[in-house]
């Protein structure tokens, strides 16, 4: 969490800055601050609150220098306010840091034994006041960092600049992402490339325990030893204007009206546009992330169906969304290929020993890549001699990155704090993936490869139905806000959807509300029902719509009222419904995909309408690479 912005060359450095946090504060929005060189001295200023706090102080601001860092807090140590933003200072230290320091308390007290003045009550001052002292006595600021680096212990990505050179920016990770920039006589060392992204489209995505150096348009990379390292630079293909609203309210609206573009881009890939057979593009497997966009898609489908040919069983690892959408994933492996799954979110499978068996593929799902857990579980898999594959929407992030084959969701940016085009470009990933997995192990017959593949090429134009769903939740939530709690229900593959609905309204509306299996009313969740309590169900109309029915049926015999999403002019489901939205009639792996859309659109009005920031919910932070 946190996002960190660092420049040198001949633009202003202040709006270089400033452009860049704003590009970052989904990363986190609770303080901000820059320290940028005016003559030659560093000029600090921070503020409380959102970027546009600093950007209020910084309004009359002047700086004459061509180097400065700045920052977006999501507070780990230490409550948001000034005297704990970012940057943080000691003697001519100025530095900003992503990340946590785990051996600060050793750290604090040998500093206090020093009598070092510490001003604030995070770990990452402590940093600066470590490469200070060292800095003092060395004159290196290289030297210094590289013996500071050598103590911490923790997941950190940091930028330093000291006093006495106006033209040198040092940076270091271990954990969260830090990316060069690479532009004309100029260099950004950024926390994510969307960042830079207006200025430049060639990156250096940083390796762990590497130590960046650029002293005027000289730059040079070292391992933690102090050795050089080579520099794979990397050109991006998304465009700055994917990174704005383009017109929309809200990025969290942009993106869900994005979505039946993204899945088709999500599936293109993977489906041969003249027979519509499927076989799986680009995935790389032994290969790395660097490299998949140059590989044969036919030499390369022949490796991937040797690596899946070996496969007996499927883990999934994951956090928030992204696991609801594994949870969709274990539907379609099973059915489809015929293959036992188990799905886990990162935070306990890491934790967990599990078991791995052999011969198991572990798919890592992560829109950002950088989810501190599921790196942590990949990481722990591959010792364990599972192969991994990962499906991410940022290429090249550190998840990508470490896997042995690489799936992408193709999205695009998503900038919203709730993750939602991203979700529906996952499973209709997962659904190409388990398509191909059938295919390779005798499962599928070529009819139901055709029918499969028709149902997704379907799939964009049945998403732009469920679209038109803005209004009516926009004219609804009035009504809607009245309620105390939601139930979301689902069965089978609506399930996870159901969920899913459920954690959209929780992040964003502050609402209570809970997913359910709807089997598993009578076990106890229709204790809460009364007319106080509103009934979301997913049911669209497949052979498990009747059992559902009658769990609506008792509840709303207790009083709830019931919001369905169904498809096609179902009377049954209807005629039990207070609200029945009708959805296009789909295949079963597809109706996933387009249910959650009325979801999505209900939590953004409901939040939106109670004065909520949708893009940026309190408390939240989109990339989370601390534990
Ligand atoms: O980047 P990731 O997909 O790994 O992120 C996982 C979760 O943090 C994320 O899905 C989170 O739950 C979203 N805020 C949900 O909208």
């Amino acid at each position: 969490m946190c996002g960190i912005v660092g420049y040198l060359g001949p633009r202003d450095p202040k709006e270089v800055i400033i452009n860049g946090l704003k590009k970052l504060e989904y990363r986190g929005y609770d303080s901000a601050g820059v320290a940028i060189f005016d003559g030659p001295s560093v000029k600090r200023i921070r503020a409380e609150g959102k970027l546009k706090n600093l950007e209020l102080c910084l309004m009359n601001e002047k700086f004459s220098g061509h180097l400065g860092i700045g920052h977006t807090r999501w507070a780990t140590h230490g409550v948001p306010s000034v005297r704990n933003a970012h940057p943080h200072q000691a003697g001519g230290i100025s530095l900003v840091h992503n990340g946590i320091i785990e051996n600060y308390l050793e750290i604090r007290e040998e500093l206090l034994k020093r009598k070092a003045d510490i001003t604030s009550d995070t770990d990452s001052e402590l940093v600066a006041h470590l490469i200070s002292e060292e800095v003092e006595k060395s004159k290196d600021l290289f030297q210094s960092v590289k013996n500071v680096l050598a103590r911490l212990r923790g997941a950190f990505s940091i930028l330093v600049i000291w006093d006495q050179e106006p033209d040198r920016l040092l940076a270091f990770k271990d954990g969260p992402p830090l990316v060069v920039g690479l532009g004309e006589k100029e260099t950004f060392v950024v926390s994510d490339v969307q960042a830079a992204l207006q200025y430049t489209k060639k990156f250096i995505y940083l390796d762990d325990r590497q130590i960046v150096s650029v002293k005027g348009t000289q730059l040079d990379i070292f391992d933690a030893e102090g050795n050089a390292v080579a520099q794979k630079i990397q050109e991006l293909n998304w465009s700055s204007e994917q990174v704005e609203k383009q017109g929309y309210s809200h990025f969290m609206l942009k993106e869900i009206y994005e979505q039946p573009m993204a899945v088709s881009a999500a599936m293109a890939p993977h489906i041969d546009s003249e027979t519509h057979a499927i076989r799986l593009a680009k995935v790389g497997f032994g290969k790395s992330s660097h490299d998949v966009e140059t590989l044969d898609v036919a030499e390369d489908w022949k490796n991937t169906q040797k690596v899946l040919s070996e496969i007996e069983r499927i883990v999934i690892v994951a956090c928030g969304t992204s696991y609801y959408s594994g949870l969709v994933g274990k539907y379609y492996f099973e059915q489809l290929a015929r293959i036992p799954v188990e799905v886990d979110v990162a935070s306990e499978y890491r934790y967990r020993k599990p078991v791995i068996l052999p011969k198991t593929l572990l798919i890592t799902i992560s829109q950002s890549g950088e989810t501190a857990d599921t790196l942590a579980a990949i990481r722990m898999a591959k010792e364990m001699g599972a192969t991994t594959l990962s499906i991410c929407n940022v290429k090249n992030s550190t998840i990508d990155r470490e896997a042995h084959g690489h799936l992408y969701m193709n999205s695009g940016p998503e900038i919203g704090v709730a993750s939602t085009k991203a979700f529906t470009s996952t499973l209709t990933v997962l659904n190409c993936l388990s398509l191909a997995l059938g295919k390779i192990k005798g499962k599928l017959s070529a009819k139901a490869e055709q029918e499969q593949t028709q149902a997704l090429l379907k799939l964009p134009s049945q998403m732009e139905v469920a679209l038109a769903y803005d209004k009516y939740f926009s004219d609804a939530a009035e009504e809607l806000k009245k309620f105390k709690g939601f139930l979301y229900l689902g069965r089978g593959v609506s399930y996870p959807i159901a969920l899913e609905g459920a954690l959209k309204l929780k992040e964003l509306a502050y609402y209570h509300a809970e997913g359910y299996a709807a089997g598993e009313m009578k076990h106890g969740p229709l204790a809460l029902i009364d007319e106080n309590m509103a009934v979301v169900v997913v049911a669209p109309s497949d052979d498990l719509l009747e059992k559902t029915v009658s769990n609506l049926e008792e509840a709303k015999a207790r009083g709830g009222k019931i919001i369905s999403v169904g498809s096609g002019d179902n009377h049954r489901l209807k005629s039990v419904s207070s609200r029945y939205l009708p959805m296009p009639v789909a295949h079963w792996s597809t109706n996933p995909v387009i249910s959650v859309v009325p979801l999505q659109l209900m939590a953004f009005h409901l939040a939106n309408s109670l004065g909520h920031d949708v893009d940026q919910p309190r408390n939240l932070a989109k990339s989370v690479t601390v534990e």
